[in-house]
């Protein structure tokens, strides 16, 4: 262990017990889940999707992981997360995924960020703040096949990559990429899914005959990563799949490892008698003697107000314990039975499933969402820790020694779970 790990770890060792939750992203998980990937699509490049503060297991972190682990390229939503990664220091090529009037272009253009362009309106504002910075913007244009969401139809995609052609040939655009996005990738089968990649060759071919030379063609999210090899082209776009997560029916391959554990501790645990009313509305009656638990989070840090009464989604001692009642908006009470119980227990809400706790895809299955929508819940909601090797020499780079002496566990770094 590092010299620098080592204060870290010890922080680890003194999870606070006062009842605060946490999410532990496991950055090795990341990194290996990225090599994964890479291995199943061969040739082509992986370009990490860490949009949503990385699905709510931290941008930056994340994206040093995913680059370890091999991937070539960064996706993000916003300007403003692309300038982020390029402050941390990160020098591959980031991607900005929509195209937006008015964002912070000339910075993105003096700092190589990866514009997506899908009007032309946009490709001449862009031209024109290049322009004035002196230096070529990077354009990827969007075609939409089939997703109704930015992008250019068929009818307007003649005209934006006539525009894109003009300012390259004014010196003031590069074409690096040709890209769209599926609907219904994750529904296999989908008659919508061969008409898109019917329709995104069309769109690559007339951009090719017209001239442009892309570097990278890409349409594949995690889903058509995971299950649709023909639609690979030069790059795939995972998001979920990076963390460990997939929208498919029945969520991710077991090739590939959830990254994000939360959990917090019961501040409370008090004996009852049976046929208890517990919570607001009364929506639940304890059916026995029994222990209830206190958790200092609901729906504010996260948990759905939805999970309400789920019978099998609260981990702790070993065991699955009901959720009694309505979920509040920082209090969720469990039902633990008649075992050994004490305020401090841990109490897992999702992870990776190894010590038999639910995954985020069985917090989705069971209140009829995505496992994305159960991480990032909690973003920015609870404080994160990270461990993986990746995470120890990223404390190192940043010269984060020492930190979180008062056992704060917000952002700091850990050697082992
Ligand atoms: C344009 C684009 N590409 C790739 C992704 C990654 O998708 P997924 O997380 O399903 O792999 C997204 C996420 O929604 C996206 O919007």
């Amino acid at each position: 262990m590092s010299d620098v790990a080592r204060p870290l770890a010890q922080g680890w060792q003194t999870w606070r017990m006062d009842g605060r939750p946490e999410a532990l992203v496991d950055l090795d998980a990341i990194q290996a889940n990225v090599g994964a990937l890479r291995r199943h699509v061969g040739s082509a490049q992986v370009m990490a999707v860490v949009k949503s503060d990385g699905y709510g297991h931290g941008m930056v972190a994340s994206a040093r992981a995913a680059l370890a682990g091999g991937a070539s390229w960064l996706g993000v939503l916003q300007l403003a997360d692309a300038i982020e990664l390029r402050r941390a220091g990160i020098t591959e090529p980031v991607l900005s995924l929509h195209g937006c009037p008015d964002a912070a272009h000339a910075e993105a253009i003096r700092r190589s960020i990866d514009l997506t362009v899908g009007t032309t309106e946009l490709v001449d504002q862009i031209a024109l703040e290049a322009e004035g910075v002196g230096r070529p913007a990077r354009l990827h244009l969007e075609a939409d096949t089939g997703m109704a969401r930015g992008g250019a139809t068929a009818y307007d995609w003649p005209g934006l990559v006539r525009a894109a052609l003009a300012a390259e040939a004014a010196g003031l655009v590069q074409v690096v990429g040709l890209w769209s996005h599926f609907a219904c990738a994750d529904v296999p089968g989908h008659p919508s899914i061969g008409d898109q990649l019917a329709a995104f060759r069309s769109a690559v071919a007339l951009a090719e005959r017209a001239g442009v030379r892309p570097e990278v063609r890409h349409l594949a999210n995690g889903p058509a990563t995971l299950t649709l090899p023909d639609s690979h082209f030069d790059l795939v776009r995972p998001g979920g799949a990076v963390f460990g997560l997939c929208t498919l029916p029945g969520g991710v391959p077991d090739w590939l490892r959830p990254a994000m554990t939360v959990r917090a501790r019961l501040i409370q645990v008090k004996r009852v008698p049976s046929g208890l009313p517990v919570s607001y509305g009364h929506r639940y009656a304890t059916a026995a003697e029994t222990a209830l638990g206190l958790l200092a989070l609901g729906y504010n840090e996260g948990v759905p107000r939805l999970a309400s009464n789920a019978p099998r989604l609260m981990f702790t001692r070993g065991r699955r314990v009901p959720i009694a009642g309505t979920v509040n908006l920082n209090h969720v009470i469990l039902d633990l039975g008649a075992g050994p119980a004490e305020a401090g227990d841990e109490v897992i809400l999702f992870g990776p499933g190894d010590q038999g706790e639910p995954t985020a895809q069985e917090w989705a299955e069971a209140l009829g969402t995505i496992s994305y929508e159960i991480v990032t819940r909690f973003t920015g909601k609870v404080p994160r820790t990270y461990c993986g090797v990746t995470a120890v020499e990223e404390a190192a780079a940043l010269g984060a020694a020492g930190t979180g002496g008062d056992g704060s566990t917000d952002g700091q770094v850990a050697t082992a779970h």
